[in-house]
């Protein structure tokens, strides 16, 4: 048996803006958004919502599946998109979520890399020790400055996987292509709340990194592209993992890896895993044994190509139609209150309802106040 994703959710705010308000806004044809980029809506975080609270809520739905939680030896937070560079926000995860003290906690950072790295590094632990389990929680929201190219990208959500040396989901193969490579092609300083970039050089790096990973796996492993029956690729915006596709292993099921990306907007650490269960949520055929190749990228950069191998019991694992009403229950904003929001210039906590059962009460004294709400 490989070890793998043993219980996989995910969650996104409760707001979202629609594309088309902000082709309005911008004086852009809408058609260039959701055919040339190939998003719809996107989704928009009130001050009450941030990372922590969406990736308490997807570690919930995931935990639901986990016997018994004392299990979990390591929670690992993936993200580029903390508001601390000290303590990791992995901890306020392992508070809400009452897992034993004697479990190691830490943020990992990659930029949307990050979360595969935490899967390598989960699935090496769990083989070493067969009975435990990794938590892994990808979260992030990403901002770009008004009018740039890259707003209509913008987006966030979490994923939140279990990893056990049993999964009933999938089994992560042996097999991998790696690339590292220094580039400007996405920053974010610091001190800054927007990411910078250079999107047509990232655009290129994205799909000559794609080449050089999928060119490594096949020789590490020896199979063809005709055994792979299922991809799933980064989606900073959905257009890119077409194009990624296209140019690779054109898989013709890379429509229904993008349902939930195209309204929810790049999420980073998440975008590849909340492929994967777009994938699973609308995809009619049985997935058993099918192998799934996962291309991953991360800016700066560090890209990866793997596989895995869909688990017998993966159907008694989804959450369908969970995951479809909290899409289809969230509420639309004006787009004046989304320029309130992404200029921070809204400090109402109580003005919003809240996704899940912790909300973002307050910020006293730089110190978050993270608070449970009855559901
Ligand atoms: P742009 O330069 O404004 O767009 O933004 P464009 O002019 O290249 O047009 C985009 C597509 O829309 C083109 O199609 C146009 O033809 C089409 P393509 O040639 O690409 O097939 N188009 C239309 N289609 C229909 N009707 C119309 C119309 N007008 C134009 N009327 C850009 C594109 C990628 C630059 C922008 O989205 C951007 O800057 N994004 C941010 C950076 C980004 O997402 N890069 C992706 C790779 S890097 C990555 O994935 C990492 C990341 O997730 C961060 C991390 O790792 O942490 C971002």
């Amino acid at each position: 048996m490989l070890p793998g994703i043993d219980a996989i959710a995910f969650s996104t705010s409760k707001y979202f803006l629609n594309l088309e308000m902000l082709a309005e806004h911008r004086n852009v044809t809408y058609a260039k958004y959701y055919s040339g980029i190939g998003q719809t809506r996107m989704s928009v975080f009130p001050p009450n919502e941030d990372i922590v609270t969406v990736g308490i809520e997807a570690a919930r739905k995931a935990m639901v599946f986990v016997e018994d939680k004392n299990d979990v030896d390591i929670l690992i937070f993936a993200t580029e998109s903390s508001f601390d560079l000290s303590k990791s926000a992995g901890i306020y995860v392992h508070n809400f979520l009452k897992l034993k003290e004697d479990c190691r906690v830490f943020d990992l950072k990659q930029a949307c890399y990050s979360a595969t790295a935490a899967l390598q590094l989960a699935k090496s632990y769990v083989m070493e020790n067969p009975r435990s389990k990794v938590l892994v929680v990808g979260s992030d929201i990403i901002r770009y400055p008004p009018g740039s190219s890259g707003e209509p990208t913008q987006g966030g959500a979490a994923v939140a996987f279990v990893v056990s040396q049993n999964p009933r989901i999938l089994g992560i193969e042996p097999y991998f292509g790696v690339h590292t490579y220094d580039i400007m092609d996405f920053w974010r300083p610091a001190y800054l709340n927007e990411a910078l970039f250079d999107g047509k050089l990232s655009a290129y790096n994205y799909l000559k990194s794609t080449d050089i990973c999928v060119e490594r796996y096949f020789k590490n492993s020896n199979l063809e592209i005709s055994d792979i029956n299922h991809a799933c690729f980064h989606a900073p915006f959905g257009k890119m993992a077409i194009k990624a596709n296209n140019q690779s292993l054109k898989c013709e099921s890379i429509d229904q890896t993008l349902i939930y990306n195209s309204i929810i907007g790049n999420s980073c650490s998440a975008s590849l895993f909340i492929c994967f269960i777009s994938l699973l949520d609308h995809l009619k055929s049985d997935l058993t044994g099918n192998r799934i190749g996962f291309f991953s990228y991360g800016s700066g950069s560090v890209a990866e190509f793997f596989s895995g191998i869909v688990s017998a019991d993966y159907r008694k694992m989804m959450s369908t139609a969970d995951n479809q009403a909290m899409i289809s229950d969230r509420f639309e904003i004006s787009f004046p209150e989304y320029e309130l929001i992404s200029g921070n210039a809204l400090h109402d906590f109580d003005r919003y309802k809240n996704i899940g059962s912790v909300t973002l009460a307050g910020i006293d004294h730089n110190k978050r106040d993270y608070r449970t709400v009855s559901l």
